[in-house]
């Protein structure tokens, strides 16, 4: 019988970015032993990837803005789709959140008469971006890093999870091992919340890192949870698209924010000649009007290159396929154009976008105050994860909690920019406290020794397989992006998506006879092969959503069913694993929204 270690803690947390780290925190001020468990080291999350700033309605830099007019933005940039009550939520509780964190030691960018600063984003209609120049996400890790180790936590570092454990209905603790000594972890535990983030690495180009497979959303599904609209991948506008090494690393939106031009190779403002029926009231159709929003003038609209992410990454993809792209096939970002409008440009770009600047500089040799960019989409985020409760964050497994980039709900069929992290942090906050609050109230489950003896056996399996017919765990990790990224992208039809689920089936096979060489500690081809189940699952659940949704809304656009059709703009996609063991999808009408916020949606239009 393969060895392992105990560990018991009253709520486990999975994943230590912003949401798991927030979840932690919360959990042990509610009296709970906490653990947290980290695939990678502590501090190194995907939120550093939300560069641009915290979206929050604090009405520091334009006092026409609060919590109403937040949540109407972000159901507007859902299309409608997103789960009403924690936009509510999310609206209301991301300024004490934002406050707290400073609090907590978070520096800010400042206005004149001191107050954190905030900037312009995507579909946001005031700026609303609390921020600290190109480096929000990084503070934001910091700050909760800081205070979640002064509370105390236990964390496991380097420790990925393989199943989740159950005792009857109940979550009742986890098995993983970790990457050092590649040795075994045994987990109890009352409570658990999933904050594992996204799934990026389904995909050929994204901004996300090693550890983003898909990870939290595959234990859930495995262990009954359901996974909600799974179709909404967002690509972000704007990677880095050149030198190849690089591909996919983003350029914040704070770019744009701060006045920068997306253009063709023939020197167009493309982004001018689309904007959709919906925006048109509050975007500018002339380059001065769009610089003076910019400057911070009330009375001007928004450029349209501040059109919400699912549309400019359409537009960007047009440009390139029309031939009308950049050298290495993007579209050129430009902030330098600036120096025509400010004396000291130079000196301004590389305080509010010290990072942009240095990663250009070094992996680009580009010096962005006097040069374009080149960008083209990236896969950054996932709308779609684990369905779970407005209030509590709790999944349809008692005792399993989610929040943040693995939950569904709160950023419908797009997300605008900067809601990921007052997302982080106001359902954080909410999925520690509820599982802080299940512990206690429940005893200690009871956890099978046979069922973590076959999760070890299990993950040892490649070790065993040898000579012809074995597989290597790369090679399929390979095929299966690149087909994500070809068949099941931003532009997406049946007869392609077909052929994109017969593939993941086909992988599934090979995935099953993958074999590793050498021995435990330190195996990055044992830590792929054991991977590839979390890819292969959540590529299946896109796909097999994608295909339902026969229309196209926010993220998800299908040339084959190019409009939006009123009975899919009120139902969400599910999928859950059936009795059979195979994958099931299925719609369910949207719940019924409170008056008073149908109202102010009423309003706000
Ligand atoms: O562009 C950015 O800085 C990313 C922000 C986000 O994804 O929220």
């Amino acid at each position: 019988m393969p060895e392992y270690q105990t560990f018991e803690h009253d709520v486990l947390v999975i994943g230590a970015g912003g949401a798991g780290l927030r979840a932690a925190i919360e959990a042990s001020a509610g009296g709970a032993s906490v653990g947290i468990v980290c695939k990678s080291l502590l501090g190194k999350a995907h939120t550093v990837m939300a560069e641009g700033g915290i979206a929050a309605a604090l009405a520091n830099v334009d006092e026409r803005d609060n919590w109403k007019v937040h949540f109407a933005d972000t159901m507007r940039g859902g299309q409608y789709l997103n789960n009403w009550r924690m936009a509510e939520l999310h609206a209301r509780e991301a300024p004490d959140r934002v406050r707290e964190l400073e609090a907590w030691g978070a520096l800010f960018d400042r206005t004149k008469d001191g107050r954190i600063l905030q900037r312009n984003f995507g579909g946001h209609k005031y700026p609303r971006l609390a921020h600290v120049g190109d480096r929000t996400g990084l503070e934001m890790i910091r700050t909760l890093q800081d205070h979640g180790v002064h509370r105390g936590i236990d964390v496991h570092m380097e420790c990925t999870v393989l199943p989740l454990l159950k005792d009857g209905d109940r979550v009742a603790g986890a098995f993983g091992y970790e990457r050092e000594r590649g040795r075994f972890h045994l987990f109890k535990s009352k409570a658990i919340v999933l904050a594992t983030g996204g799934i990026g690495r389904a995909y050929k180009i994204t901004s996300n890192s090693w550890e983003y497979t898909g990870d939290g959303q595959a234990l859930a599904y495995h262990c009954g949870a359901e996974l909600m609209d799974m179709e909404f991948v967002q690509f972000h506008p704007t990677g880095m698209v050149w030198p190849p090494s690089v591909q996919g690393i983003l350029v914040t939106e704070g770019v744009r924010g701060e006045g920068g031009v997306l253009q063709n190779r023939e020197g167009k403002r493309f982004m001018f000649e689309d904007i959709p029926e919906l925006y048109k009231s509050q975007t500018a159709d002339n380059p001065e009007e769009g610089w003076r929003y910019c400057q911070g003038d009330r009375n001007a609209r928004r450029p349209p290159e501040l059109l919400t992410r699912d549309h400019v990454a359409r537009c960007i993809v047009r440009e390139i396929k029309a031939g009308r792209g950049s050298p290495h096939g993007g579209v050129f970002l430009d902030i330098s154009w600036i120096k025509q409008k400010l004396p000291n440009a130079a000196e301004h770009i590389r305080k509010k976008l010290p990072s942009m600047y240095h990663q250009f500089k070094q992996l680009a040799d580009i010096d962005i105050t006097k040069e374009p960019m080149e960008v083209g989409p990236t896969t950054h985020y996932m709308m779609g994860g684990v369905r779970v409760d407005g209030d509590t964050q709790m999944s349809t497994v008692p005792g399993l909690f989610a929040a943040g980039e693995v939950a569904a709900g709160l950023h419908g069929a797009n997300r605008l920019g900067g809601n990921s992290l007052s997302d982080l942090l106001v359902f954080g906050q909410r999925a520690g406290k509820f599982a802080a609050q299940f512990a206690r109230e429940h005893t200690g489950s009871r956890i099978d020794a046979a069922e973590v003896d076959q999760a070890a056996r299990r993950a040892l399996e490649p070790f065993e397989r040898k000579g012809a017919g074995t597989e290597g765990p790369y090679q399929i990790q390979h095929e299966l992006q690149e087909m994500m990224q070809n068949l099941v992208g931003i532009v997406r039809n049946e007869t392609e998506m077909l052929r994109a689920l017969e593939g993941v089936h086909k992988l599934r096979g090979r995935a099953r006879r993958v074999g590793v060489h050498g021995n435990r500690e330190y195996n990055p081809g044992w830590h792929t092969a054991l991977d590839l189940d979390n890819l292969l699952t959540v590529s299946e659940a896109i796909t097999l959503s994608a295909l339902e949704r026969k229309e196209s809304r926010g993220a998800h656009f299908r040339e084959d069913c190019p409009n939006q059709e009123s009975a899919l703009g009120k139902v969400n996609t599910f999928v859950r694993k059936g009795p059979d063991g195979l994958m099931q999808v299925r719609r369910e009408p949207l719940a019924e929204m409170r008056g008073e916020l149908k109202q102010i949606i009423e309003e706000m239009k």
